[in-house]
């Protein structure tokens, strides 16, 4: 049994009623329940969502612990939080992977979007595949 920390930050909460022309219609349950039909066998999908800088930090900090890989969509810490990108990197320095992902693509949005201070220390980045950019990053980190 392998367990794959799936962490959303701020507004993520929101998901079906949040800007649906971004975001789409589906909700977190929705997001949970298709990467739990599309993990491979053995594989616990711990999906987790907090406004909270500080307790995203701390989940960060289990990962490394429990020794468990990452998929991370930082929602707009993405673009500010050293202290986010500074938990991120131990994950990835203990030789976990840690996959960014976002649902919509950044990169063609407003240019605040444009910068992320987490991509640096990401194993990879995954953007604008609405939820297939976690199925995506879900099959990377449990392949065999
Ligand atoms: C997002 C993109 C961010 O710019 C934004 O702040 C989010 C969601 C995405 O998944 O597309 O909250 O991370």
């Amino acid at each position: 049994m392998s367990t794959v920390l799936v962490l959303n930050g701020p507004n993520l909460g929101r998901l079906g009623s949040r800007e649906p022309d971004v975001y789409g219609s589906a909700n977190l349950d929705d997001l949970r329940a298709l990467l739990r039909a599309s993990a491979r066998e053995g594989v616990v999908i711990d999906l987790r969502q907090t406004d909270d800088e500080a307790e995203l930090i701390h989940w960060l900090y289990e990962a490394v612990d429990e020794r468990m890989p990452v998929i991370l969509n930082p929602a707009a810490f993405t673009h500010y939080s050293y202290a986010l990108r500074d938990a991120a990197a131990l994950v990835t320095k203990a030789g976990l992977p840690l996959i960014e992902v976002h649902i919509s693509n950044p990169h063609a949005r407003e240019t605040f979007r444009h910068t992320s201070v987490v991509s640096a220390i990401a194993t990879g980045v995954i953007a604008g595949l609405g939820f297939n950019s976690y199925r995506l990053a879900l099959d990377f980190v449990t392949q065999p």
